[in-house]
């Protein structure tokens, strides 16, 4: 094999995941397996890619997502398929696809994978990012909209995230939302000679658009434009004031706010995002919403739901409290590699009497005081273990304790260490557990 002259990256905008890093998004997405299980979510799968079409018709072809973000590219057989940008509209594709209309409602789901968006990569910002989402799908009433934000606060309350905030909103549907798109473009028609390419085209095609536009010019203009609140028809701002008077009650604190639509077609009445004042404004850590219309959009029957999606990457960047479990690592540590035999047969032991610990032998044969330093390390520097390492017991192996059947086991917390037969492990080890 050649040499490979130029080494090889990651491409742009993705990040590779290795230990510690790695453990923490497990921890996150063990945390979501709990919290959404005990509300009786199952985990869904997708694939990560899709036939392109199924995002023009349910996040919508003038979106940017759709219209700029989008990875699609032709298989061998000229068959255009994209990779996900989002994961509602591949769940809501699988429902439909395996008959929704016979699966018991309300459908509780959850998912945690990798979405992709072709976006300037910047802070918190990839091209390839990872999501942990919800989808509840059967619950007409504000009543879903309320259970799935109150398990978001729970969820995230357990990551130790509690100043959080929501911040709502509620887009008008059917003629009043056609109504509103009217208002909208009334109000900035008169403007359009200040707008950019992209947004004279949101104007005419889809003007609840606007409202995504990082252009400061178009937001100037959008300053003083309606706002979809006052467009809602008696139905819709039923539905909005109990979700307001459910909120409070369940402990979810939030503010409304007619200026956030979020950037995709599929909304129907109810918007959220959520702040926390840790995470800053800067980057919305998640974003959600009632999509009463896209199960029918997709072929199915008329089927409300309502879901979110959490950047996971965002999130695991803003947390400051380790979700890890505690764990106790035995460093065992044989003096030389006639003593990896006996070392491999006690690591086992010790694993089998105390399943949460963490056991590593080292294996490097390099005498029992280098193997003491790097186990010293990691007492020192928790952090720098895959695992949350809240204690170190360090299992000395040398060729007495070969010989005589004994282990030597020194407590790195306190320096205390003592010389035992193998065969009392399981009562020396009681309660060493974490
Ligand atoms: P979204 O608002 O497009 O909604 O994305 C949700 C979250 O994904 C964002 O708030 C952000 O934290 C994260 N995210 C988006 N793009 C990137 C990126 N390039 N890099 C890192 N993180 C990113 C949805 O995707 C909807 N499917 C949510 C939903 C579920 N609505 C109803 N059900």
């Amino acid at each position: 094999m050649g040499a490979v002259t130029a080494r090889i990256q990651a491409p742009k905008g993705t990040h590779d995941l290795l230990p510690p890093e790695s453990e923490k998004f497990a921890a996150v997405e063990a945390t979501a397996r709990r919290v959404f299980g005990a509300h009786g979510y199952g985990e869904v799968r997708t694939p990560t890619f899709e036939s392109t079409e199924l995002f023009a018709g349910s996040v919508g072809e003038t979106t940017d997502i759709v219209h700029k973000e989008m990875y699609t590219f032709l298989d061998r057989k000229g068959r255009s398929l994209t990779l996900r940008p989002e994961n509602t509209a591949g769940v809501v594709r699988a429902l439909v696809e395996k008959g929704i209309q016979d699966v018991p409602k309300p459908i509780r789901l959850w998912y945690a994978g990798p979405q992709f968006r072709y976006e300037q990569p910047q802070a918190g910002r990839y091209r390839e990012f990872r999501q942990i989402g919800v989808e509840l799908l059967g619950v007409p009433s504000a009543a879903g909209d309320a259970e799935v934000l109150a398990m978001l606060f729970a969820f995230l309350g357990e990551l130790g995230l509690t100043d959080l905030i929501a911040t709502v909103n509620c887009i008008p549907k059917g003629e009043a939302r056609a109504a509103f798109s009217r208002a909208l473009q009334e109000h900035v028609r008169p403007h359009a000679g200040s707008l950019g390419a992209d947004d004279r085209k949101r104007l005419d095609e889809n003007p609840l658009r606007l409202f995504d536009s990082k252009d400061p010019e178009t937001r100037r203009i959008l300053e003083g434009a309606p706002a979809t609140l006052e467009f809602l028809d008696d139905a819709s701002r039923a539905h909005h004031e109990e979700l307001k008077n459910l909120l409070p009650r369940l402990g979810v604190r939030f503010v409304e706010s007619a200026g956030i639509v979020r950037g995709i077609d599929y909304y129907t009445l109810t918007v959220f995002e959520v702040a926390s004042e840790r995470l800053g404004a800067q980057n919305a850590i998640l974003g959600g919403g009632r999509y009463d219309g896209l199960v029918a959009d997709l072929g199915g029957p008329p089927t409300p739901a309502v879901g979110f999606a959490i950047g996971e990457d965002r999130l695991v960047e803003a947390m400051t409290s380790d979700v890890r479990p505690p764990r106790t690592l035995f460093a065992v540590i044989p003096d030389g590699p006639a003593e990896f035999l006996y070392a491999l047969g006690v690591a086992g032991e010790i694993r089998r009497l105390l399943p949460d610990a963490v056991v590593e032998s080292d294996l490097l044969g390099r005498g029992i005081g280098k193997g003491l330093g790097r186990a010293s390390q990691f007492a020192a520097h928790p952090d720098r273990h895959a695992a949350r390492i809240a204690r170190v017991n360090a299992v000395l192996l040398g060729s007495r304790e070969r010989e005589a059947d004994t282990v030597t086991l020194k407590d790195l917390a306190t320096g205390a260490q003592a010389t035992f037969p193998r065969a009392q492990l399981p009562e020396r080890l009681a309660g060493r557990e974490r």
